[in-house]
């Protein structure tokens, strides 16, 4: 065979594997033979070895590459990665469809899903060829997993049609693939492990698999959910067939029914059921929360149930102070995990079910939902048992514990009692925030233990040999840490506000009040010091003016920088080397920037690009009209909200209008 010839069989191999790939992968056509799969590919190894020049990315030999060297990279999502609400009885799902029907009519098509139990991947494709894949992250940046995503047998490495897409599903492992490994609690934490390792050799090995369900393609906006389906088989992707489509609530509840009973029959986890709008027109209309759209719901199964007997009750000091009680309890097996622990939630909760030492519980847990004691079986309740008392003092630092009136958790003020720290400096480490992963509990209890931490400054200044005194530690592991430590000296400003642990200040909030100290601070490259100055600088009616800011948010935000122990931290961060970095700052288009949009109809392109030009420009884009909206951009076909922006007086622009008020001004 001559090189022309040799790559035309390469070629043609590829082609028939991909196509055989399919029948087997995507159209579950069991006939399609193991053997001559693998004798096609067979052949194209040897090819591609005598050929090396032809071997592309895209070609099924391809799908084991090598092994990363440091962590995964954070890229931004193209469009946000939502989450979906979850709705946990028949009543809970009525007041959904209700909600529905209020706001977009009485005509709707409803399509049950399977909620597949494993994690939520994106796939990017290029001229139908895979290029990404990303975890979902935090909706808005995921991390960069494609060299173990690539090894998933059935996600092909190329499209049917040389289309750019993003889509978005599930990857799971089966039930029997979970069997064979050891150490994972459940399928979904091993489908989770598997995808992030950085050796792509050991997600190859573990029969991982993915189903779509979120198709985002570029000039082709199906009409229906189930079209997007059809479309994406059609391209070659998985679905999960078990879908159907129903004209309410009410009747897709037997789909629900038939699937609790029928879910040990199937080949992997599912939790619960997702019912979708079908209408995508529909679903626009019905918009979206700040987390979760509000045209689809997940009925989360029941939570499963079992008993253990409470050897103990202790309390858990969080980071802000809260006393969690928490029953200890004997190990069981309950949904999937091996269970010590329950939360009892609060004072009120223990006195309510009267929980004591020595009783036999039902403890529940619903996927990955904190356990939680249910109640106590009084008949096996042994003689000689005693009320449980609320202790009156942190057990950490003795300080008396407040409860302030109409709250239901009794709280440590003590700012510097120990275990609050210890919550602290793993918050600041963790994920959400500086993300120093080889920092885990563990390490920060034994620096803690050893004296070489007392607050997060201290993180900055740790030495090798210091590390090298810890029990178990060889150079390489320490230096591992103080290079992780180090990679971290200049971070996002959102990460270090969520990191310092503010009451009330999670990560949205976070983001917003950085926005808001943006538009007011000229330093690009801020300190922590910056920081303690702008926020010095601000009283409650400044900060109650962002978005969503209300009275507890501001006075929390006050009450924690007014302390002169966090005002020495932000200085002995900055005097630690510690760097901000501001997000870019957007552009301010004059007539667009601080005004609301609202977005109808069909228009000439996606409308999430017209979003992202309004963003851009320093406007905002809202789902759903009210008086406070400025302009409602009206494509063709447009439906309820253009009768409603009449009503309200909203000004509504044409495509061309809008185009023209955004170039105008620029
Ligand atoms: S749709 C905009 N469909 O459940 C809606 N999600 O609890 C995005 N999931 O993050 C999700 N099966 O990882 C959708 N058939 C299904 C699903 C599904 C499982 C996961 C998904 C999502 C999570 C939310």
């Amino acid at each position: 065979m001559d090189k022309v010839q040799a790559q035309h069989r390469i070629q043609q191999l590829r082609e028939e594997i991909l196509l055989r790939n399919y029948e087997y992968f995507v159209n579950d056509e069991s006939h399609v033979s193991e053997a001559v799969r693998d004798a096609l590919k067979r052949e194209l190894i040897q090819l591609e070895m005598a050929y090396p020049e032809f071997i592309t990315a895209d070609s099924p030999t391809q799908r084991v590459g090598s092994a990363l060297s440091g962590r995964f990279d954070k890229v931004q999502h193209k469009s946000k990665k939502w989450s979906l609400a979850d709705v946990f009885s028949s009543e809970e799902l009525e007041a959904w469809e209700e909600r529905v029907m209020k706001a977009v009519g009485e005509n709707v098509e409803f399509v049950t899903e399977l909620k597949l139990d494993g994690l939520n991947i994106t796939l990017w494709y290029e001229k139908g060829k895979l290029v990404r894949a990303l975890t979902r992250g935090n909706g808005v940046e995921g991390e960069d997993v494609t060299h173990s995503i690539r090894t998933i047998k059935n996600i092909p490495l190329r499209l049917f049609e040389p289309v750019t897409l993003e889509v978005s599903g599930e990857v799971i492992l089966s039930k029997a693939a979970f069997k064979k490994l050891e150490g994972f609690a459940n399928p979904r934490n091993a489908a989770a492990g598997s995808v992030r390792q950085l050796d792509p050799a050991i997600a190859a090995e573990r029969d991982l698999e993915m189903y779509c369900y979120t198709l985002y393609e570029e000039g082709h906006r199906p009409v229906k959910h189930t079209q997007a389906l059809e479309r994406l088989k059609v391209l070659g992707l998985p679905i999960n067939t078990n879908y159907e489509l129903h004209d309410s609530a009410a009747a897709s509840l037997a789909f629900l029914k038939k699937w609790q009973e029928e879910r040990d029959t199937l080949p992997f986890e599912i939790d619960g059921i997702v019912f979708k709008v079908n209408d995508q027109d529909q679903q626009e209309e019905l918009g979206y929360t700040a987390k979760t759209p509000r045209w689809a719901v997940a009925y989360k199964f029941p939570a499963e149930q079992t008993t253990t007997l409470i050897e103990g009750i202790t309390i858990q000091i969080g980071r802000t102070g809260a006393a969690t009680p928490v029953a200890e309890l004997k190990p069981v097996n309950v949904a999937g995990s091996r269970v010590s622990r329950a939360t009892l939630h609060n004072e009120d909760e223990i006195k309510r079910k009267d929980v004591r030492i020595g009783d036999t519980v039902i403890i529940q847990k619903a996927g990955d939902v904190i356990p939680e004691v249910v109640e106590v079986i009084l008949k096996l309740r042994p003689k000689a048992t005693q009320p449980y008392l609320f202790p009156s003092e942190c057990p950490m630092c003795e300080t008396s514990l407040d409860r302030p009136e109409g709250e239901a958790a009794w709280r440590c003020p003590n700012a510097e009692c120990p275990g609050r720290k210890r919550e602290n400096f793993i918050h600041f480490v963790s994920k959400g925030a500086l993300n120093i992963e080889s920092l885990g509990e563990k390490v920060v209890d034994q620096l803690i233990e050893f004296g070489f931490v007392h607050d997060v400054a201290d993180f900055f200044t740790l030495k090798l040999e210091q590390l090298l005194e810890l029990p178990l530690f060889k150079e390489k592991r320490a230096q591992k840490i103080l290079d992780a430590i180090d990679d971290r000296r200049r971070v996002s400003m959102s990460r270090f506000i969520f990191g310092l642990g503010i009451r009330h200040v999670g990560e949205q909030v976070a983001k917003q009040l950085v926005e808001f100290l943006l538009d007011r601070c000229t330093e690009e490259n801020p300190s922590p010091s910056t920081l303690c100055e702008l926020l010095m600088s601000l009283n409650q009616e400044d900060l109650e003016e962002i978005e969503g800011f209300g009275e507890q948010i501001a006075l929390s935000i006050i009450e924690w920088i007014s302390l002169p122990s966090h005002q020495q931290l932000l200085k002995k961060l900055t005097e630690n080397g510690l760097q901000l970095t501001w997000p870019p700052r957007k552009q301010r288009v004059e007539g667009i920037s601080g005004k609301t949009f609202v977005i109808t109809g069909t228009l000439s392109v996606g409308r999430g690009e017209i979003k992202s030009a309004i963003e851009h420009a320093g406007g905002k884009v809202s789902s759903s009209i009210s008086k406070n909206t400025d302009y409602l951009v009206q494509g063709e076909n447009a439906g309820s909200k253009a009768d409603k922006a009449k009503e309200l007086g909203v000004t509504a622009l044409s495509e061309a209008e809008f185009r023209q008020l955004i170039t105008s001004t620029v």
